[in-house]
């Protein structure tokens, strides 16, 4: 291993080019690639910036050719030389750096590397545990460090354009209370406060109203939130917010806002020119012709509901469905009547993943409509059916007949699987849709109770604060989600300032005022102390750095993710502790030690 002594880097592994011709360079990184030409020996340099190709020749410099046999992936190596022009035939158009070549004087050896565990030059498949358990190898890929690269310049960009617009960055505590409502906490438990604990923060949604009681009137953070969820590829434990707050703003001016900042990420990640105000649909129109909250918008295959026009109709599944008080809805898949039954089975085992109980279809063949189940229907209910799908020779009726929740649920999952196998977006396509007027509440049946759609701190729509004491059920919100080709990549509301609206809220929500006093009474003090109206919003980073890279998960764009159960094969947490530990913190485990 050589010293790196008095070498100075001059240019990064993306810099030199024709200008530079002739000069003498010195560049460090790794080794990517080694290719041994009939003496000629060459490496392509790669740092984060990008790779220049380095050349050995023992007609040149006998010594530094015969240390470069040595070489191998990864070694980390500094180089000193000359810039030549590649011979026009040498070029290469991949690199920015492809139309020269450093002929090495001196190299030093800085470090070796014994064989990664993957190669980092080719598009491999490799495991995902593989690449998180050696994660900072996977980070040397250029596409993931690319990735690395955009996320930063667009949370720079967002942070430049809240601090022009009056925002303070304020940082509100990690280790906070634990609040009902909302995902299972994290819990830390505390040492000099026997059997309390501290709770992770889901969101600092309440700091960050208590802040606009304290005036800051305009605040933000860039900040992990902690939830543990099920996850997803869209979701991780700890993800990181743009976490937002107004004082004395309504939904247009917040909405103008967050605009302008997503238009501020887009010019910065991909130099795309957005064009807002986004457009706007409420969340009962989207259920109701997408059946979801997130509706990818890019393209039909719309939920169209044949309930009432099915209503008399004999095939037994649909009759019963609907005399039960459910709906039957279905999609025309356009020209998919050619669908072998393999596709069908196929796709109907998709639908059972999400609750389906079959998927009836019907194939409109230029004869005959042909399906299994043509036969129950009189002609006055197929018509019915093929004027409100507007059915044609060469397409595909899928049915969906269950609970609405269950048909919406299915209806909306095989859309967009529809829309995957027949290929109709195209990358590149960037289709915002604002969700507006969501309920305020919704019953969970299992509970058998009313849960807050969005948090117990959202405000109801103005007008309606009467019906919040008759039907709460119907009452709307002044909520607002983002969504983003079918995903959700931020929401927000604005909030009750009330005292006597959050308390009513939160015993709608069946939490009754002993129980509200022990758990908000922070927050219900602060609102009679003079609280602002106020509202705000909250993106989620990581999705829309997902969306803005191209890439198919959340974890490429997270340095160092969690699994999908929550741990990390890097440092291998979560781990075991010391009983010791467990001591101080009064916890007795009742699990057996695997250690
Ligand atoms: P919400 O819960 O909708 O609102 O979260 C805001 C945004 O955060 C992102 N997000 C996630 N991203 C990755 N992994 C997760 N587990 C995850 N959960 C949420 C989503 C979502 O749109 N305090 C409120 C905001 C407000 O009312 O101002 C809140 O947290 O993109
Ligand atoms: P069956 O009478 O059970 O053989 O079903 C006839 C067709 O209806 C099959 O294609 C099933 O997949 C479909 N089917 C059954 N239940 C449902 C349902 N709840 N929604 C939509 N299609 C269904």
């Amino acid at each position: 291993m050589d010293a790196i002594g008095a070498l100075r880097r001059t240019h990064n592994c993306n810099e030199l080019g024709p200008d530079q011709v002739d000069s003498e360079v010195t560049l460090m990184g790794w080794v990517l690639r080694r290719r041994d030409h009939g003496g000629v020996i060459f490496i392509d340099l790669r740092d984060r910036w990008g790779i220049t190709q380095v050349v050995f020749n023992p007609e040149h410099n006998g010594e530094v050719h015969a240390k470069a046999h040595r070489l191998r992936s990864e070694w980390v190596i500094a180089v000193r030389g000359t810039v030549l022009r590649r011979p026009a035939d040498m070029e290469n158009p991949n690199l920015e750096t492809g139309t020269i070549e450093v002929m090495v004087n001196d190299l030093r050896i800085l470090n070796s590397s014994v064989t990664p565990p993957f190669p980092l030059d080719e598009d491999i498949d490799i495991s995902d545990n593989l690449r998180l358990q050696y994660r900072y190898l996977d980070l040397r890929r250029p596409e993931m460090a690319a990735n690395l690269q955009m996320r930063h310049t667009v949370v720079q960009a967002v942070r430049g354009y809240l601090n022009d617009n009056n925002f303070l960055e304020i940082e509100t505590p990690m280790l906070t209370r634990s609040t009902p409502e909302g995902a299972r906490d994290y819990l830390v438990p505390s040492r000099v406060n026997t059997g309390k604990f501290y709770a992770l923060p889901q969101s600092p949604q309440l700091f960050k109203q208590l802040l606009m009681i304290a005036g800051m009137d305009r605040y933000y953070q860039i900040v992990k939130c902690f939830r543990d969820e099920d996850l997803r590829a869209d979701r991780q434990p700890e993800f990181t917010q743009i976490d937002m707050e107004f004082s004395f703003a309504d939904e247009e001016e917040i909405m103008g806002v967050a605009e302008g900042m997503i238009q501020a990420a887009f010019k910065a990640g991909l130099d795309i020119d957005l064009a807002p105000p986004f457009k706007r649909m409420t969340y009962e129109e989207a259920v109701r012709r997408f059946g979801t909250d997130r509706p990818d918008t890019r393209f039909g295959l719309e939920l169209v509901d044949l309930t009432d026009s099915l209503r008399e109709c004999s095939f037994k599944v649909f009759r019963a469905t609907i005399d039960g008080g459910g709906v039957v809805k279905a999609i025309n898949a356009k020209g998919c009547a050619d669908f072998s039954r393999k596709d069908l089975d196929n796709l109907t085992d998709y639908a059972c993943r999400f609750g389906a109980r079959g998927m009836a279809w019907i194939k409109i063949k230029e004869d005959e409509w042909q399906s299994p189940i043509t036969k129950f229907f009189s002609d006055k209910e197929l018509t019915a059916m093929g004027d409100a799908l507007g059915a044609e020779p060469g397409d595909l009726i899928l049915f969906g007949a269950d609970r609405e929740n269950i048909v919406h649920q299915v209806l909306a999952e095989l859309r967009l699987e529809l829309a995957r196998r027949l290929k109709l977006t195209e990358p590149g396509t960037y289709d915002f849709l604002w969700i507006t007027d969501f309920p305020l509440v919704e019953y969970d049946e299992g509970e058998k109770r009313f849960t807050a759609l969005h948090h117990p701190f959202t405000a109801p729509a103005e007008d309606q604060l009467e019906l919040l004491e008759t039907d709460p059920g119907r009452v709307t919100s002044r909520a607002y989600d983002l969504v983003l080709n079918g995903n959700e990549i931020g929401g927000g509301s604005i909030r009750i300032h009330r005292k006597d609206v959050q308390e009513k809220v939160l015993s709608v929500l069946g939490i009754d005022p002993q129980e509200a006093g022990d758990k908000f009474g922070f927050l219900l003090k602060a609102l009679e102390l003079g609280a602002p109206p106020h509202g705000g919003i909250a993106f989620g980073v990581d999705r829309l750095m997902m969306l803005l890279t191209g890439a198919d998960s959340i974890r490429d764009v997270i340095a160092f993710p969690k699994t999908q159960k929550a741990t990390c094969p890097l440092t291998e947490a979560p781990s075991s502790v010391a009983r010791k530990q467990l001591t101080e913190l009064h916890l007795r485990p009742d699990w057996k030690e695997t250690s």
